[in-house]
């Protein structure tokens, strides 16, 4: 692809830049952690929404990825990917048709499901298209947000079971109320806790439905605390790639202070526009390019510097130091981590790819807006 600007110093702000040795090591260090503890790899789409990098994401090693919404899926398969599974459940008649339409381009696609009546209309679905589909029982270990409780979740199998249009081919237990708590012990404790119920129901639905292989589990947060889960099979982890400022908070095995398994490999530039003003300066970066969620962004370059972002309404920030030491000048460029990184990337068009200060390339946000 021929782009205009070679150096990062070239870029108009407020963009997106990826550091492209960053997030190589990222991936290669996920990857590698998935290997050695004999589990797959199944990314999460939702963070990035880019088909180039789930394409980078499968040459690493992924055995597949995760999307949310079934217009990713769409995207995604469009892109040329496979072994696509949809973490929530598909529901409504129209979008079960547009699911068993993708179907029929990538008969790998799979679904979750938490509900007698959406097994029902998937499966009644299926049948007047003569199609079969591959799904996971949704078990709901505490987010409380989709999925059955393990308590109901053997009977729910049980109908996925009768029905011939559907192949129950394992489960999801997605825990993500326990991914960010700050302590590694606490976070430990609380996974290895709420994955428990989960664990029985795997063990009891693969004992009377051997081919029932998979346990979908994990965000970037217990990564490494669920490798000790046996009968967990993949990993669907999102953040890692990127990671932001939520994630670089909370503790890791070596360093409860911080997550040092992986780095920021996505900034956000922004430009001092305004400095007329003894105790902060102006930059051109809001709440339209920088989402308002978690913690405040962190300016990593210029680095170890005491300036702190704090949001300035929609098109503005404001950078203030918290050692009364010199504010950036008017036209200096900023780098920010962001402080959560997937409704962040949804405000942009796309990522300018970067190896050192030189611009390398671009990839489009294609799933951009594919909210459906
Ligand atoms: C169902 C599901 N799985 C996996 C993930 C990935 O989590 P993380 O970005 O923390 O790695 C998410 C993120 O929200 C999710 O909703």
């Amino acid at each position: 692809m021929t782009i205009k600007v070679k150096y990062k110093s070239d870029l108009d702000t407020p963009c997106l830049v990826l550091d492209m040795d960053i997030l190589e090591r990222n991936l290669e260090m996920m990857q590698a952690a998935a290997d050695g503890a004999g589990k797959n790899l199944r990314p999460h789409v939702k963070t990035h929404k880019c088909s180039s990098l789930a394409l980078k994401q499968i040459e690493a090693g992924a055995i597949g990825v995760c999307v949310a919404k079934v217009s990713e899926a769409d995207s995604l398969v469009k892109a040329g990917l496979d072994n696509i599974l949809i973490t929530g459940p598909v529901v409504t008649p129209g979008k079960i048709e547009r699911l068993i339409d993708l179907l029929g381009l990538s008969p790998n696609l799979m679904v979750v499901v938490d509900h007698p009546a959406n097994i029902e209309l998937l499966d009644t679905a299926l049948y007047t298209k003569g199609l079969s589909m591959g799904v996971l029982l949704d078990v709901d270990v505490g987010l409380n947000r989709t999925g059955v409780r393990p308590p109901d979740a053997l009977a729910l199998a049980g109908q996925i079971v009768s029905r011939a249009h559907l192949r129950l081919r394992g489960i999801q237990a997605y825990a993500g109320h326990v991914q960010h708590i700050q302590s590694y012990d606490t976070r430990k404790q609380s996974s290895h806790r709420c994955l428990e119920g989960a664990v029985r129901v795997f063990r009891e639905i693969r004992a009377s439905l051997p081919t029932c292989t998979i346990f979908s589990a994990s965000g970037t947060g217990t990564f490494d605390i669920v490798l000790e889960v046996a009968e967990i099979s993949e990993l669907q982890v999102g953040s890692y790639v990127f990671m932001d400022a939520e994630y670089l908070a909370i503790g890791s095995a070596d360093d409860d202070t911080r997550f040092v398994s992986f780095a920021p490999a996505l900034r956000l530039l922004t430009t001092v526009i305004s400095a007329n003003h003894k105790g902060f300066v102006t930059v051109d970066a809001g709440l339209k390019s920088l989402y308002k969620d978690g913690g405040k962004p962190q300016v990593i370059i210029p680095e170890d510097s005491a300036l702190v972002y704090d949001w300035f309404g929609d098109e503005y920030g404001r950078i203030t130091s918290t050692d009364n030491s010199e504010l950036p000048s008017l036209g200096s460029v900023l780098e920010l981590v962001t402080s959560h990184c997937d409704p962040t990337i949804n405000l942009f068009d796309k990522y300018y790819l970067t190896r050192g200060q030189e611009v390398v390339g671009t990839w489009p946000i294609d799933l951009r807006g594919c909210s459906q």
